[in-house]
C-alpha cells in the first residue's frame, strides 16, 4: 500500500503565520505538524510515501525529509497549483499510486490513543483482501463543520455528507482515508461541489452507492484533533506537551519510530541525534531512544 500526505491549501485562516510558511510546518508543540500524519502512515507499514503540497511549500518540506532515506522511507513530492479540493490528491498522485492500494492521510490531522498502531494494521490488510473503502468516525460535538456519517442500528451507513447544516450524527469523518485503487478512477469522475472543490466526501459516497464504503467508529477514548485553528493549534500543542511530559515518551517521533521498527540501523540513529544532542529533542533520541 502507498501513502499520501495532502499539506497544501491556502491556509488563510490561519494568516499572518502562514503567510511565510505551510501550516503543516507549523510546530505542534516540538515538532512539525507534517511529523504527525507521517508517523500514521510509518506505523502502518507503509513506506512509499507522496507529500503533496504547493509548489511554493514543497521546497521547505524537501529541506526536512529530502528522499526520506534517513528515516528509512521512500518519500516524493508533487504539487498541487491550487486548493482544488482533497480528493484532487488521487489525480495528482496517480503515476505514484500506479497499481497499489492507497492510504491519505491530511496533514493537520493527529491521532493518539491506545491500540492505535493494530487499528492501522488491520486497515491495511482489510484493503488488501477486499474492494472496500474504509474511513474512520469519531465522535464530537461541532459535527457541521466535518464530513458527517449515519449509521443505522446494524452498524451499516446509511448517508455520508460534507460539513452539513443539520447533521445526522456526531460521527465526523476523520482525514484518515484507506482506499482500493479504483479510487484513482472515481476521482476523476466526480465533480466540485458548490463551493468548487473535489471533495473527498464525493469520493466516499461514490463507494457508499456501490456498497463498498465500510465506517469504523473510533472510541472516545482515542484522541483525533485537526489543527486548523489558532486554537486547535494550541490545544493540539498543549495536548501533546501534557502527555509527553507525564509519560516521558514522545509522540510522533519519527526517528524513534524508524528505529523501532527497525527501518534504521542503531548507527543511523546516532547520527540523526548527534547534531542536536544538545537540544531536547535530540538528548531524547539518544538518552531514551537508544538506552
Ligand atoms: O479533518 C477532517 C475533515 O477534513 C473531514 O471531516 C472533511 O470531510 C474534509 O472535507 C476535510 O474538511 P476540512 O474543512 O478540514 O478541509 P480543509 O479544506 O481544511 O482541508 C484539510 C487539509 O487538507 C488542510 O490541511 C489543507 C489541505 N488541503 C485542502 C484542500 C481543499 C490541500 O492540501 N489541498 C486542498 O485542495
Amino acid at each position: 500500500m502507498k501513502g499520501i500526505i495532502l499539506a497544501g491549501g491556502s491556509g488563510t485562516r490561519l494568516y499572518p503565520l502562514t503567510k511565510g510558511q505551510s501550516k503543516q510546518l507549523l510546530a505542534i508543540h516540538d515538532k512539525p505538524m507534517i511529523y504527525y500524519p507521517l508517523s500514521v502512515l510509518m506505523l502502518a507499514g507503509i513506506k512509499d510515501i507522496l507529500i503533496i503540497s504547493t509548489p511554493n511549500d514543497l521546497p521547505n518540506f524537501k529541506r526536512l525529509f529530502d528522499d526520506g532515506s534517513s528515516i528509512g522511507i521512500k518519500i516524493s513530492y508533487a504539487q498541487q497549483m491550487n486548493p482544488n479540493g482533497i480528493a484532487e490528491a488521487f489525480i495528482i498522485g496517480e503515476k505514484f499510486i500506479g497499481k497499489s492500494n492507497v492510504c491519505l492521510i491530511l496533514g493537520d490531522n493527529i491521532f493518539y490513543g491506545v491500540g492505535f498502531t493494530k487499528l492501522l494494521k488491520k486497515s491495511v490488510k482489510e484493503i488488501s483482501s477486499s474492494n472496500n473503502a474504509l474511513v474512520f468516525g469519531y465522535y464530537v460535538e461541532n459535527a457541521e463543520s466535518y464530513g458527517v456519517v449515519e449509521n443505522n442500528s446494524d452498524g451499516n451507513v446509511i448517508s455520508i455528507e460534507e460539513k452539513p447544516k443539520f447533521p445526522k450524527s456526531n460521527y465526523a469523518v476523520v482525514g484518515l482515508y484507506f482506499y482500493p485503487n479504483s479510487v484513482v478512477e472515481i476521482a476523476k469522475k466526480i465533480k466540485p461541489s458548490e463551493r468548487g472543490e473535489l471533495e473527498i466526501t464525493s469520493i466516499n459516497q461514490n463507494f457508499l452507492k456501490n456498497k463498498q464504503l465500510k465506517v469504523e467508529l473510533l472510541d472516545k477514548d482515542f484522541t483525533w484533533l485537526d489543527s486548523g485553528t489558532h486554537e486547535s493549534m494550541l490545544e493540539a500543542s498543549n495536548y501533546i506537551h501534557t502527555i509527553e511530559k507525564r509519560k516521558g515518551r514522545k509522540v510522533a517521533c519519527i526517528e524513534e519510530i524508524a528505529y523501532v521498527l527497525g527501518l534504521i540501523s542503531k548507527n543511523d540513529l546516532i547520527n540523526l541525534a548527534k547534531p542536536i544532542q544538545n537540544n531536547q529533542y535530540g538528548k531524547y533520541l539518544i538518552e531514551k531512544v537508544l538506552k
